[in-house]
């Protein structure tokens, strides 16, 4: 049986857009799981997203919504950008799943009855936006360490989880284990919440109502992490008899987060595993935050790049902050990879028709360059071992930078002009083979540009076995083949140019959220229009220079009714039992103007006469003095 690999992201709440910061993470963990699949593992990788609470469900009543249908929307537009990213997760979880909620409500109840969770009453500084209860010493100046908002005194009836039982153990985990990573969070956590006495943690919520209830109190709902936390056992099939996946794939061996919910993964979950008598996760990497302008990029702070925009305009083979991500891309992608790919390739197909040549005995230049390369797996599965994602590509690039010198120093071009075709072909054989280490290598970062560079070195990247890491066991595996130069795969971007077309998406996306803003300020009571919606009604005088009977009415009138336009208009009112067609004729009225034209008993009618209930049917509205026909009313 293959060994098996379980990575997880958080799984994202589904209030807003998810931005640059979500794909961070859930790029970074895609890389490791690829890896780990090239490496031969049977990988299963998990994201998902975090469905209930109160957050959710208050912007769903805004807009009107049920907070089901609300994250709806939320799942597949996140799906989309998954999928944009070319994100090859195996499961997602939503915390709506019944799969998900009856795993919680056991996991709940378990807890329950073997004394792990208990009921009390809750007394605490509580962030309504983060649904977190603070003590004094966390929310400094009244504010919440997380998001830096307001704290208020609350009280409340809850179920507790017996998190102090777990002090010892978990001390013992962060300091005696290497489980959470990088090693420097570890005082952090131990520091700031293990040291000063692990306190008993509310785990349910009376005042909520969107949540998975706690089965035997119906007052209660189960709230954020012991509900969040256990996807990441419920998505395996944990208390369900299809456990097959909890079987094969439990322990996790990564669970990955930022820093900011490192607390609640180093503590409060390895606590409830251990109280549930289920083996921990391996390891819990928490990274540092994407940064915009030195802020935490989130969804609150307004800093929040689109990523759908980003994605359009640049692929999704790349990483953020404006202007090191163009420059990195005009460097790394287009001038190191794009040059290395399209020289190699041109003289290939310029020398030797496409033809891939053969390698020769090594000069020391070539020796050089093919050490290398054949230094390179080890390098990257050191750097993967460490889960240093930056450090694998930097060992590729250097390599890609070493080949470009190789062309430097090799003069291909000079070497075809002495005709000297051995040398030749062993130099661009050598170069043809280090773009496919570099293509293989690429494959867990860039899964698109290497499957280019595959299919322009003539290797079929589905299943080639030249795709694999096993194939760069020894440099010269590449014999045979057809190369091709086709088009470039980056296209230099002007970094000036692009800078100012961001800018200028971001003015739009500002404005526009300001436009929302403010038409959502101006929202008007139920019933009330503006000044605006009653001028949209055309109001005017007109005189009544004819009035019939309409024939088989009883109701109607057919009014003939000079408008000041030079026209006469024809008018049918409802009138017929409380004016003759004598008694109208010759008088001035009031008329709505810009009504659309309505048949009434075959007659056009283009408007309608202004009249008011009275005690004996309805009264004509009329001018208080002689008005010409035509004139505004207003
Ligand atoms: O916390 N830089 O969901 P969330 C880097 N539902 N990563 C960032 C980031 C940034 N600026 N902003 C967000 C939740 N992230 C809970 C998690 S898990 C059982 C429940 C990433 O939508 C990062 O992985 O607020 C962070 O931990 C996560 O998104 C928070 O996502």
């Amino acid at each position: 049986m293959k060994k098996t690999y379980y990575i997880t992201t958080p799984i994202y709440y589904p209030s807003g857009k998810l931005h640059l910061g979500h794909c961070y993470t859930t790029v970074y963990c895609d890389s490791v799981a690829r890896y780990k699949r090239m490496q031969g593992y049977d990988v299963r990788y998990l994201t998902g997203t975090d469905e209930h609470g109160q957050k959710i469900a208050d912007v769903a009543e805004k807009l009107g919504m049920t907070p089901k249908s609300f994250v709806d929307g939320h799942v597949r537009e996140i799906k989309d950008l998954w999928y944009l990213l070319n994100i090859n997760y195996d499961y997602y979880i939503r915390t709506t799943d019944k799969k998900h909620t009856e795993a919680v409500s056991k996991i709940f109840d378990k807890l329950y009855a073997q004394g792990d969770i208990y009921k009390s009453s809750y007394e605490g500084l509580y962030c309504t936006p983060c649904e977190s209860f603070w003590t004094d010493t966390q929310a400094v100046g009244g504010k919440c360490p997380d998001c830096g908002r307001e704290v208020k005194l609350a009280k409340e009836e809850s179920y507790f989880f017996r998190l102090s039982k777990y002090q010892e153990r978990i001390e013992r985990l962060l300091t005696e284990t290497d489980y959470l990573q990088p090693a420097s969070r570890v005082n952090e956590m131990v520091n700031n919440f293990v040291k000063p006495g692990l306190t008993d943690l509310a785990v349910s919520r009376s005042t909520l109502k969107w949540g998975i209830p706690v089965s035997f109190d119906s007052g209660h709902v189960i709230y954020v992490w012991i509900d969040a936390l256990s996807n990441y056992v419920s998505a395996l099939g944990y208390t369900s008899e299809y456990d097959a996946d909890y079987k094969k794939f439990w322990p996790a061996d990564l669970h990955v987060t930022a820093k900011e919910i490192v607390r609640f993964h180093a503590i409060v979950w390895p606590a409830i595993l251990m109280a549930l008598g289920e083996p921990l996760p391996k390891k819990l990497f928490g990274h540092g935050w994407l940064l915009f302008s030195g802020d935490k990029m989130s969804k609150s702070q307004g800093n929040v790049l689109d990523p759908f925009i980003l994605i359009d305009r640049y692929g999704a083979d790349g990483a953020y902050t404006s202007e090191i991500m163009l420059t990195k891309i005009n460097n790394d992608l287009v001038n190191d990879l794009g040059n290395l790919l399209s020289r190699t390739t041109a003289m290939t197909e310029q020398y030797f028709k496409g033809k891939i040549p053969k390698p020769a005995d090594p000069t020391a230049d070539d020796a050089a360059l093919r050490a290398l390369a054949s230094a390179l797996p080890k390098k990257i599965e050191t750097a993967m071992d460490e889960l240093q994602t930056a450090k694998a590509l930097d060992e590729i690039f250097a390599l890609i930078a070493a080949a470009n010198k190789y062309i430097d120093v090799t003069m291909p071009w000079k070497l075809n002009k002495d005709g000297d075709s051995v040398r030749l072909g062993a130099v661009l054989y050598n170069l043809l083979e280090v773009l496919r280490y570099a293509a293989v290598t690429l494959s867990a970062f860039i899964p698109e540009t290497a499957g280019k560079i595959f299919a322009k070195l003539g290797i079929s990247a589905d299943n080639d076995k030249l795709v694999t890491l096993a194939s760069l066991k020894k440099f010269g595996a590449l014999k045979t083949g057809r190369v091709r130069k086709g088009a470039a795969i980056f296209n230099r971007l002007n970094v000036e140019d692009e800078l100012k077309a961001l800018e200028k998406i971001a003015v739009e996306i500002s404005a526009k959220a300001e436009a929302e803003q403010a038409s959502e300020k101006n929202k008007l009571p139920e019933g009330v229009i503006s000044i605006d919606d009653f001028f949209k009604v055309q109001l005017r005088i007109g005189k009544v220079l004819d009035c019939v009977p309409v024939p088989k009415s009883e109701k109607l009138l057919k009014l003939t009714v000079a408008d000041g336009e030079g026209t006469a208009r024809v008018i049918v009112s409802g009138i017929a039992k409380y004016y003759t067609p004598e008694e109208i004729t010759g008088k001035d009225i009031v008329f709505a103007a810009n009504l659309k034209p309505v048949k009434l008993c075959g007659i056009e009618s283009n408007g309608m006469i202004l009249c008011a209930d009275s005690a004996d049917g309805v009264t004509l509205i009329r001018p208080e003095r002689a008005t010409a026909a035509g004139s505004e009313v207003r």
